[in-house]
C-alpha cells in the first residue's frame, strides 16, 4: 500500500490484469480524472439504483462531464431479488438503445448488489467492456468490488451464474459511508473482522482498541480499516484469482454456517454480515475443537462482535435446521461440506472437514450466547 495526500492505494497483482484500489476520502469527484488517467475516453455508462443515484449522481455525472466524457446513467431496482438475469436482459437493452459500444466503459456505482449486476453486464455485453467499480457500502469497499467475482442469483441458489471479471480500477469515497444507514454501515464490519480473523492479527488489536471509533465512521479509522481489509482481499486474489488453490477460500471463513442463517430466512431477516458475524463464531468454536484455537480467543472474537452490537439471537432456527441448510447448499453448489477453521486470530486453515457433532456443538455454542 503506497499514499499520497489523500489516496490509499492498493494493488490487485494480476499480470496484465493489475489494478489498483483507491481509497480517500472525498474522492469520488476525481472519477473523470481517474477514467482518463485509465485511458477510458469513450462514453461511460454509469449503473447505478435510485437511492444512491439521489445521492451520489450529481458528484458523479459533474465529475465526468469536466472531463469531456459523455455520460449515460441507468438505474436498477435494488434488493437482492432483483440480482438477477431479468435486470441484466433489462440493462443490455438500455445500453444497446443509448448506442454503448465497444471502447465505451460501465462505472458500478453503489453496493455489492449493483457492483456484481453492472460487472457481469461489462463481461458479456458485446464481449466486454472496461469495468470500474465505485463501491458505496462497506461492505463492497473491501470485499463485494474487488476480485472480479460479477454475477446474479436464479431461483434455486446465490450468484450461480457468474464471470471472473477484473476491474480497470475500483475508486472507493469512504465519504459515501456517511449516507450508509446504520445496520448496513455494521453489517459491513463483520467483513472487516473478517479479514482480522483471517489473516492479521495486531489488525485484530486494532480493530479492539478502534471498533468504537470505526462505528463512529471517524475518517482515519474508517479510512486504515478499509484500506488495510482492501490490502488483505487483493493479497488473496492475487495468490488464487479463480478460486483454484484453496487460498481464496479463506476469505469464507464464516460464511459456511452465516450463507445458511441467510438462505434459511429469505435473505430478509438477517444482513449478511450479521450472519456471518454469527457464522464466524460457529467457526471458532469448531476451530477449538479441531485445530485448537484457543478458547480465550474465541473469547476476544465473541467479545469484539459484541462491541459491534452483533446479535446472536437467531430466532425459531434451530441448529438443524443450519445443518440441513448447509449440505442442501453444498449439495447445489457441487462441493461437499468444508470449513474455514481458525488455528490462532490472524490465522486459518481452509478446506476443513468437521464431523457434524462438532458443528452442532457449535451451533448450540451460538444460541446459547443469546
Ligand atoms: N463479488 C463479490 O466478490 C461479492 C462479495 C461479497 C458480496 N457480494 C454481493 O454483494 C451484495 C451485497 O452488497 P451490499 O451489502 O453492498 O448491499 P447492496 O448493494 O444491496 O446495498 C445495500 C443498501 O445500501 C444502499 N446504499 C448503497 N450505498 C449507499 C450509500 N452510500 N448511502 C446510502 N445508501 C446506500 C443500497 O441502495 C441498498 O439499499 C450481494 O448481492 C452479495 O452477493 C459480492
Ligand atoms: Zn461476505
Amino acid at each position: 500500500m503506497s499514499s499520497d495526500n489523500t489516496i490509499l492505494r492498493t494493488v490487485v497483482d494480476l499480470g496484465d490484469r493489475s489494478y489498483e484500489v483507491c481509497t480517500g476520502e472525498g474522492i469520488l469527484g476525481q472519477v473523470g480524472y481517474m477514467m482518463r488517467q485509465h485511458n477510458l475516453n469513450g462514453t461511460v455508462a454509469v449503473i447505478s439504483n435510485p437511492a444512491v443515484l439521489d445521492l451520489y449522481h450529481d458528484e458523479v455525472a459533474s465529475s465526468l462531464d469536466d472531463h469531456g466524457l459523455r455520460s449515460v446513467f441507468l438505474s436498477i431496482r435494488e434488493g437482492e431479488t432483483h440480482k438477477n438475469l431479468d435486470t441484466v436482459r433489462h440493462l443490455y437493452e438500455e445500453l444497446l438503445e443509448n448506442s454503448i459500444e465497444r471502447g465505451d466503459s460501465i462505472i458500478a456505482l453503489g453496493g455489492g448488489q449493483t457492483g456484481d449486476i453492472a460487472g457481469f453486464v461489462a463481461a458479456t455485453l458485446l464481449r466486454g467492456f472496461d469495468f470500474v467499480q465505485d463501491p458505496t457500502t462497506v461492505l463492497a469497499q473491501v470485499d463485494a468490488a474487488i476480485g472480479g467475482k460479477v454475477g446474479v442469483n436464479l431461483p434455486l441458489g446465490k450468484n450461480l451464474v457468474g464471470a471472473f471479471y477484473q476491474p480497470r480500477f475500483v475508486l472507493s469515497d469512504v465519504a459515501t459511508l456517511m449516507s450508509l444507514p446504520e445496520r448496513e454501515f455494521r453489517s459491513g464490519i463483520a467483513e472487516i473482522i473478517k479479514y482480522a480473523c483471517i489473516r492479521d492479527r495486531e489488525f485484530f488489536v486494532y480493530l479492539e482498541e478502534n471498533l468504537e471509533s470505526l462505528l463512529a465512521r471517524e475518517s482515519r479509522t474508517m479510512l486504515h480499516a478499509i484500506s488495510v481489509s482492501c490490502g488483505i482481499k487483493a493479497e488473496v486474489v492475487g495468490q488464487d484469482e479463480l478460486e483454484l488453490t484453496g487460498v481464496r477460500s479463506i476469505l469464507n471463513f464464516g460464511h459456511t454456517i452465516g450463507h445458511a442463517i441467510e438462505s434459511l430466512t429469505g435473505y430478509r431477516r438477517f444482513l449478511h454480515g450479521e450472519a456471518v458475524a454469527a457464522g464466524m463464531v460457529a467457526a471458532g468454536h469448531m476451530g477449538t475443537a479441531v485445530t485448537g484455537f484457543p478458547g480465550e480467543e474465541l473469547d476476544r472474537l465473541v467479545a469484539l462482535e459484541r462491541v459491534a452490537d452483533f446479535s446472536f439471537d437467531l430466532g425459531d432456527l434451530s441448529p438443524d435446521d443450519i445443518l440441513d441448510r448447509v449440505r442442501f447448499d453444498k449439495k447445489v453448489e457441487g462441493g461437499r461440506v468444508r470449513y474455514v477453521l481458525p488455528r490462532r486470530l490472524g490465522e486459518v486453515i481452509p478446506r476443513t472437514t468437521v464431523p457434524e457433532p462438532v458443528v452442532h456443538d457449535a451451533l448450540d455454542y451460538v444460541w446459547a450466547l443469546t
